[in-house]
């Protein structure tokens, strides 16, 4: 996608593939950077540390995370702790635990010294599934919101169709393209008039930070609000339609995604707005039924609500990026960065394959026993 006219992967191969190139996501919106990641320790810390971020730029980070750990030492044993290190970076996103099993899958058969060609190979082929994913969960979504569009009443037509979204499920957090902002884009492309209310997603703000600037860079029209705003908005008739990612989805359609999901999905429920997932075939966790039960969530620093990222607007300190604290001293802090929204609140899952029920029987509709 764009920035600055120039066109933008999230990730790409360096000197051959002696290193990868990320955007360094921690510095979005403010200071537009790039990194190079030269060791497995690199990727996993890029990771760990949401340099990258989203679930399928998570995998296909953790892909390329193997491909360095097997130049450096391609031995057996190099690549069980490879795996083990890169799969414990983020717990939620279950692309991380698929993308390395593909990996894994096409080299633990090869001598050593083929493997580290053969995991650029598959990471590389991961890496462009995902954009032609994305692309195409872009095309099923602009039908929906086509059809959503045309059946509101004669005085709405015309006017900008009015989608909400939480957290980022664009271009940044994919390789390209992204998964619920994909049918935006392509909304937005197709002349669709199409305006977003971006959640601000507290604590990491993923969405006042990442979908604004995405959007922004993409000329979409949108609004940033504080993610207690949807509700009052959603009462009021100014959303058409509620469209999120995921990173992980179960076999029955439960969904998980960045916390705060859940209580959208609820709004959207007691207002008939339609409430949509985006997701590629990559999220699926086919070994789950129940995603409240089962999905491990993961908890990050108290420090991410305590504190607030921001960029200094005056002063002699004027452009940097600078932490404050928002709580008094001593108080506790909690920070699930995840949450379970039930399949029964969701509308449909919008995938690559085409649109279904969030059901075992939608999924299975689509993708067969996989
Ligand atoms: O903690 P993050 O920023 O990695 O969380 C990202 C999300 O929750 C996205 O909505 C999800 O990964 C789906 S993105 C394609």
């Amino acid at each position: 996608m764009n920035i600055d006219g120039k066109a933008w992967r999230t990730i790409w191969l360096e000197e051959g593939g002696r290193s990868i190139g990320v955007i360094d996501q921690t510095q979005l919106p403010h200071h537009f950077t790039t990194r190079s990641i030269a060791s497995l320790d690199g990727a996993a810390e890029a990771i760990s540390t949401m340099v990258v971020r989203g679930a399928p730029l998570i995998g296909v980070t953790g892909a390329y995370g193997l491909m360095l750990a097997l130049q450096a030492d391609p031995s057996d044993g190099s690549l069980a702790a490879a795996f083990e290190q890169l799969n414990a970076t983020r717990p939620t996103a279950v692309n991380l635990r698929w993308a390395l099993e593909r990996v894994r899958a096409k080299v633990a058969g090869l001598q050593p010294a083929e493997r580290a060609e053969a995991a650029k190979a598959e990471a590389g082929a991961i890496a462009e599934e995902d954009v032609a994913m994305g692309a195409s969960i872009g095309e099923h979504g602009l039908q929906v919101f086509q059809q959503l569009a045309a059946a509101r009443p004669a005085e709405r037509q015309g006017q900008p169709f009015n989608v909400l979204t939480h957290c980022n499920a664009g271009w940044l957090a994919t390789v390209d393209w992204g998964t619920a902002l994909a049918p935006i884009y392509k909304a937005h492309r197709a002349g669709l008039p199409i305006h977003v209310w971006v959640d601000e997603t507290r604590p990491r703000n993923q969405g006042a930070s990442l979908t604004a600037f995405e959007l922004g860079r993409e000329g979409v029209p949108h609004t940033v609000i504080v993610d207690n705003a949807g509700g009052h908005l959603m009462q009021h008739g100014q959303v058409d339609a509620v469209i999120v990612g995921t990173d992980r989805t179960t076999r029955t359609g439960d969904v998980c995604n960045k916390i705060g999901t859940y209580l959208k999905a609820l709004a959207a429920h007691d207002n008939g707005v339609p409430f949509y997932v985006a997701l590629p075939a990559s999220t699926i966790d086919w070994t789950i039924g129940d995603g409240v039960a089962e999905i491990p969530i993961e908890a990050r620093s108290a420090q991410e609500v305590t504190h607030i990222q921001g960029l200094i607007s005056s002063g002699s300190a004027a452009g940097q990026l600078a932490s404050v604290q928002l709580t008094p001293d001593g108080s506790a802090g909690f920070n699930p960065a995840f949450d379970v929204t039930p399949a029964r609140l969701v509308s449909a899952l919008i995938t690559e394959r085409g649109v279904a029920a969030a059901s075992e029987e939608g999924l299975k509709g689509l993708y067969g026993n996989a």
